[in-house]
């Protein structure tokens, strides 16, 4: 996801190469994530004293795995002591980590939360962001520049990302099952593998960009469709009857759950 962010800010110039420093786990992922960056970018691993300089820059970005968190500790150099009307700022994309876990993690920093899906990739993205306290409005605007390019921004209030996630982030996961699903389908009754996959993705591309640029409710979509006595009615007989609505309910319900029991713990 930090690479992800990184490419977009590169190639839209709001950041030089040489203005970054990258931080990875493991000493054997430097080479990896050089090789994917002009070389003007600096990677070092977290044990590197060099990776202390990041504490003393306005901004970080913090894409670790929730799981990995207890191994950050800020540290600020003795010689650089930020006021509290210029605290810098700290971006983190992890699911689950409250507002209020990362402003006792990170007491010298202005927190956000920002919660970005995978379809950012191809510049299609969603990114719900949560504002923590103190936070100025160039702060503000210089972080949905950060996420602008590769993602729609939304400003929420903390208590919907569980369920901004659960949709969003989760989503595309959810949709690839589909997906998969109806090509297996199409090839159960006769069509190549590879034209399947091929008309599946085409037909969720094309449902989306009709839905969306024709503004219509999903329900009338699927009325439209459905011709009487035709074959979608046949098959959406078999959906209801097989719970496949209140199963998608309930997939996003328990994505949101478990997004809430990462964040008590
Ligand atoms: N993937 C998504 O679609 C998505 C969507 C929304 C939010 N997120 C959030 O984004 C975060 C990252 O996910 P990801 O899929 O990008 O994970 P990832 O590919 O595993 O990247 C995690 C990065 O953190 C580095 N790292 C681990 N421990 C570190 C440490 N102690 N100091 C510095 N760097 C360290 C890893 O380096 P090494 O590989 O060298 O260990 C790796 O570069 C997660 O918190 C996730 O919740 C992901």
């Amino acid at each position: 996801m930090a690479q992800l962010i990184l490419h977009s800010l590169f190639e839209q110039n709001q950041y030089k190469p040489e203005e970054v420093l990258g931080i990875v786990g493991q000493p054997k992922s430097i080479d990896r994530v050089v090789n994917q960056f002009p070389a003007e970018l600096s990677v070092v691993h977290s044990n590197d004293l060099k990776a202390n300089n990041a504490w003393d820059s306005p901004v970080k970005l913090l894409a670790i795995k929730p799981q990995n968190l207890h191994q950050i500790t800020e540290k600020i150099s003795s010689d650089r002591t930020f006021s509290q009307d210029e605290k810098p700022l700290l971006i983190s994309v992890l699911a689950g980590v409250k507002l209020a876990k990362l402003q006792i993690l990170f007491p010298s920093h202005v927190c956000v939360r920002a919660v970005p899906n995978a379809p950012a990739i191809v510049g299609a993205g969603l990114t719900g962001l949560a504002w923590g306290d103190g936070i100025s409005i160039e702060q503000k605007l210089l972080v949905e520049r950060i996420f602008n390019p590769t993602s729609e921004v939304f400003q929420l209030p903390e208590d919907q990302l569980d369920a901004f996630l659960a949709l969003t982030s989760s989503g595309p996961a959810y949709l690839a099952l589909i997906a998969e699903s109806l090509a297996d389908g199409a090839v159960a009754v006769g069509l190549p593998r590879n034209l399947a996959t091929k008309l599946t993705n085409l037909t969720l591309e094309g449902t989306s960009l009709l839905l969306k640029q024709k503004d219509l409710h999903p329900g009338e979509l699927k009325d439209m469709v459905a011709s009487p006595a035709g074959t979608t009615i046949r098959a959406l007989r078999h959906l209801e009857e097989q719970g496949v609505r209140s199963a998608l309910i309930e997939a996003v319900v328990l994505a949101a759950k478990k997004s809430r029991e990462l964040s008590e713990n």
